[in-house]
């Protein structure tokens, strides 16, 4: 089985070809420009040419549509939809020759995540939800995992930058998760790939603060239609206004949030 929606199969489209200039560049990464943004913060050639890119390509299929894409901002158009575009998800894992980052879209409708992707390049992993229809990874049916208590299990993390102000913050929470977890905290520099990670139960739960819209737009309807649980640090749903988020599988969120209380 397969999602087969005329917006999926849009997103997909832009995303396969995106990809093969992201895997050409990835294998001659030494020649590649780099050019300093910020701290902490590089764009690559490579991210400018796989958004554009991806941008063109979703432009052709539906003229009308927002855009809000990292690199370019907003691109403001019709109110209800919107394509929410980080072009490479793990920029310095690229940079650096790690073969974990992705392309993550997602597609907002009325300001809620209708479908998403997240797709990982290098690996050959698709990642695809649809709002009813299910979550599924190249064509297979995904599901969060079912670990009960958080001793047993992963968990993904990312941060704190370079530059936030929230740095003591995340190291006290990091804390308080490693006295919980008793098998692994991980940071693997891909907040879409963790997510996707929560929804296909390889991992049971992630917490981050301070990302992006772009980062977790995709990522959110992923873990939602694979059945798990995406909240803010409180257990509610204010988790791009806060910019605290906590995904997980359906059983370990009530603990997490006990932790980060
Ligand atoms: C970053 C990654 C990373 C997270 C950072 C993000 P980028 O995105 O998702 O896992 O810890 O906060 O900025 O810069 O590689 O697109
Ligand atoms: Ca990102
Ligand atoms: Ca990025």
């Amino acid at each position: 089985m397969k999602l087969n929606s005329a917006n999926i199969n849009i997103m997909v489209k832009a995303c396969r070809k995106a990809a093969k200039i992201l895997i050409r560049d990835f294998g001659e990464i030494e020649n590649l420009q780099v050019s300093l943004k910020g701290p902490g913060d590089y764009v690559t050639a490579s991210d400018k040419k796989v958004e554009k890119i991806i941008i063109d390509e979703l432009q052709k299929a539906r003229p009308d549509y927002s855009i809000l894409s990292e690199e370019i901002g907003l691109i403001n158009n019709d109110q209800s939809f919107k394509w929410i575009i980080d072009p490479i998800d793990g920029t310095s894992n690229f940079l650096h020759g790690i073969p974990h980052f992705a392309i993550s879209i997602g597609l907002e409708q009325n300001k809620e995540i209708i479908c998403g992707i997240v797709y990982d390049p290098i690996k050959d992993e698709m990642f695809t939800a649809e709002k009813g229809n299910g979550s599924y990874i190249n064509n297979q049916r995904m599901r969060v995992s079912a670990r009960s208590k958080l001793k047993d299990c992963i968990i993904f993390s990312g941060g704190p930058r370079y530059k936030s102000q929230n740095k003591e913050l995340s190291f006290e929470e990091y804390k308080k998760f490693s006295s919980k977890v008793n098998v692994a905290i991980r940071k693997l520099g891909s907040a879409s790939l963790d997510m996707a990670y929560v929804a296909a139960g390889r991992c049971d739960g992630f917490w981050q603060r301070d990302l992006e819209y772009w980062d977790i737009a995709a990522g959110i309807i992923l873990i939602k239609e694979a059945g798990g649980f995406v909240t803010d640090f409180n257990g509610e749903n204010k988790y791009v206004q806060n910019k605290t988020i906590l995904a997980s599988n359906s059983k370990i969120n009530k603990e997490m949030v006990e932790v980060l209380r």
